[in-house]
This record gives structure tokens, sequence and C-alpha cells, in this order.
């Protein structure tokens, strides 16, 4: 084990906030902050070219375009970001548009890779004079419910460092180690296995359509978004612990084609598969989001299914929510907003949960021709159908979907 070398208080350049991950949450977080000259220290895993070059979500939603610009950090995404309003539903008992964004509050989407967004923040946040290091995996957060929180980190050359701070915000996903520093009985922790797996793909081909289109088959769920010009994200719904290295070419575009019905509705422009993986629809809320001077932020705070594109967007509201509360008690001596990060954002992390679940309610009938199968298969056609030809429907369907 390395040397450790242990920072020792800000009059020997310990940062005000530690910020453990580099992904939407954590590089937002650190730009809204040096935004308000606070110093902060962003520590992550992985290579810059590895996160810069991580193709993951890429549909932002109205409120997360806002927060971008209000904060001088959507100058690309303005530039090169498509504006989405419509979604195409394709059923056995025919296909219908949905232009949301003539519906709800008449919010529309922007879609703009994350790896793009990733790079401008990352960008941005050097910029303003942030501190980053790549390839340093932070090992364990300690003291988080102390005024001195610190750290132990390893970096790429197997130094291990321990850094103290005032605040951590645990910015560092699903797979990462600060939701772990909350002990049992600090937090609930709520849970839900949809039962659903997709199998995601990305593909070198131009979008086949102006929307996003989803379609309900026998065969199971099949998505299509856009991503850029000449990338197109597909979903295939599959069996639980499929091997995604199991579906050739041939057959991956053969499902597509069956699935989106291209037979009838024109057949999708192929292209290489870059990119697959398999995606269990799994959820997870933790409350509070927040354990002394510890905030969880995104994947880290809350996990939800990739059925109505809120990850990444709900990741941007919290840092905001957070960057907030930091700057009002760092800058101006009020606590109040930071003691309520939590009760901030947990109300519409459980919004989007509630869109989301409804949203695999509605693009999943369930297998098999038992009876409880075909009413629930019912069900989801009258859903569809309300969606169609209700004006309320489509109201709530808008709000939810690009809104919240
Ligand atoms: N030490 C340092 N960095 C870590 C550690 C660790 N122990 N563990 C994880 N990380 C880093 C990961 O390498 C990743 O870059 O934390 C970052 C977390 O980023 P994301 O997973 O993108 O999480 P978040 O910023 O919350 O954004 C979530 O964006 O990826 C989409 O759709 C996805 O909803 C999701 C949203």
């Amino acid at each position: 084990m390395g040397q450790i070398t242990r920072n020792r208080p800000a009059s020997e350049n310990r940062p005000t906030i530690l910020i453990v991950g580099a992904g939407p949450a954590g590089l937002v977080l650190g730009n809204l902050l040096r935004a308000a000259d606070i110093d902060c220290l962003i520590l992550e895993r992985q290579s810059r070219a590895h996160v810069e070059h991580r193709a993951r979500a890429g549909y932002l939603a109205a409120n997360t375009v806002r927060i971008l610009t209000d904060n001088g950090l959507a100058a690309g995404l303005l530039r090169n970001g498509q504006q989405h309003d419509t979604c195409m539903f394709r059923t056995d008992h025919g296909s219908f548009e949905l232009r949301y964004g003539s519906r709800g509050r008449g919010e529309v989407h922007t879609v703009y890779p994350q790896q793009d967004l990733v790079r401008d923040l990352i960008a941005e946040y050097l910029d303003r004079s942030g501190d980053i290091r790549f390839e340093t995996r932070v090992r364990d957060l300690n003291d988080v419910d102390t005024k001195q929180p610190w750290v132990t980190c390893e970096s790429a050359d197997g130094e291990v460092h321990q850094w103290s701070c005032e605040y951590v915000a645990g910015c560092d996903g699903q797979h990462g180690i600060s939701r772990g520093a909350v002990p049992a009985d600090a937090a609930q922790r709520y849970r839900r296995d949809h039962g659903v797996s997709w199998l995601a793909l990305l593909a070198q081909a131009p979008q086949s359509m102006a929307a996003v289109a989803y379609a309900v088959h026998a065969n199971g769920f099949a998505g299509h978004m856009a991503r850029s010009p000449s990338i197109t994200r597909y979903y295939l719904q599959c069996p639980r612990g499929h091997d995604p290295a199991s579906w050739s070419h041939e057959r991956i575009w053969e499902e597509l084609h069956l699935r989106m019905r291209g037979e009838l509705h024109g057949r999708l422009r192929e292209g290489q598969i870059l990119e697959r993986g398999v995606v269990d629809m799994s959820s997870y809320v933790m409350d509070p989001i927040q354990y002394g001077r510890l905030f969880l932020v995104g994947d880290a705070a809350s996990l939800i299914s990739p059925s109505a594109a809120k990850g990444a967007n709900l990741a941007v509201m919290e840092a905001d929510v957070l960057g907030k509360g930091l700057v009002a008690h760092l800058k101006g001596d009020d606590e109040q907003q930071l003691r309520g990060y939590s009760a901030a954002c947990l109300p519409r992390v459980w919004r989007a949960q509630e869109f989301s679940h409804w949203m695999i309610n509605l693009l999943h009938g369930p297998m098999g021709d038992d009876d409880e199968a075909v009413f629930l298969r019912g069900l989801q056609h009258a859903r569809l159908e309300s969606l169609r030809t209700s004006r309320s429907y489509q109201d709530f369907f808008a709000e939810n979907y690009v809104g919240i």
C-alpha cells in the first residue's frame, strides 16, 4: 500500500466540498459551486476519456435545459441538441402519434448525448478552475456524521490519499460507495424489481422516424430513440438473464422490424450495432438522501427504470437543489435550504418513479395466455386507447413525460 498522504484542514488546502463521481450529478454540482467561488474537489475513478465517451442517456427534459441554461452550462446542447416533441405508439390495433409538445405545459425534450454533455461540463468546470482527479477511486467515506468527514482514495499509481472536507456529495451512481455510508437505520430503502428486462442497443444508424417510437408486440416491447443524427438507441424486451451476445446482427434487426411493424410503416434504417447490454428494470429510493454531512445525488440517491428517460434529469435537478443549498449556507449563512435538500427532492423523485412505473405497465403486457395475463393485456390496450383518444390523458402524459 502506497504512502498515506493526509490533507489537513483548509489552511492546508482541504476542499470545502468533496464530490465523489464525475457523472451528470457531480459535474453539474461542481460547476454550480465553482460559479459561487466555493472550492470543491471531484474524485472520479474512471479516466477522462472513459467518462467523455460513455454513451448513456440523452433525453433532456425542459427543466434540465432550464437549469443548465441558467447556470451557463448549455452552450453545447443549445448548439447541437435536437428538439423532440412526439411519441409514436405501434400496437396490433394500429399506430398513433402523440405530439406531447402541444399538450400539458407544451414542453419538449432536447436530445443531446450524455457523453457530449459530460464533455461540456468537464471543460466548463476546468474553465472555472475546478479541481478534478480522474482515475482516483474513493475507497471509503468516514465520519460523515461529524464536522470533519474524510475519505480514503487510491489513484491509478496505487498511491493512497486521505482527504478531509466539510461536506461530501455522493454522486457516484448506483454502484458507488456513498449509499453504503448511510447506516441501515438512518434511512428507509424502497426497492422494486419490475420483472422486465431490455436488450439495450446503440446502432450506427440515423433515426428511422422523427419521434420516440414505442412498440407493443406479442414478442415483447421495442423502442427507438434518437441520440444524434448518426446514432440511434434501440431497446428490445428480452427474458431476464439473457446473454446479449446471443443475438446476431441479423436477428436484432429482424426482431426490431417485426415489433416495429416495418412491413406496415417502412423498414428501419439499419446499421452496425456499436454497443449492447441487458438492463433489468428495477427501482430504488432512499429516504432521506442526506446523512450528517453526506448528501446523495443522482443514481447514488435513487435508481429509476429507463422507461420514461428520467434518470439523468433527476440527477441534474438534485444537483441544482443541493448546489443552491450549499451556496446559500456557505455564502449566505442560511442553512434552511441545505437542511431541506432531501425533503425538496423526494416528492419529485417519487412522482418520477410513479410515472416510470405507469410507463412500464403501458409498454409491457404480461406474456402467456392465462386469465390474468389476458386481462392485464386488455387493460394495457384500454390505456393505450385512452392515450390515443383522451385529451386529459394526453395532458397527463405530457406533463409527466417531459415535466416533473
Ligand atoms: N470513486 C470515484 N468515482 C466513482 C466511484 C468511486 N468509488 N464509484 C463510482 N464512481 C463514478 C463512476 O465512474 C461514474 O463516472 O461516479 C460516476 C457516477 O456517474 P453516473 O453513473 O452517470 O451517475 P449520475 O451522475 O448520478 O447520473 C445518473 O445519468 O448515466 C445516466 O441514466 C443514467 O440516470 C443515470 C444518470
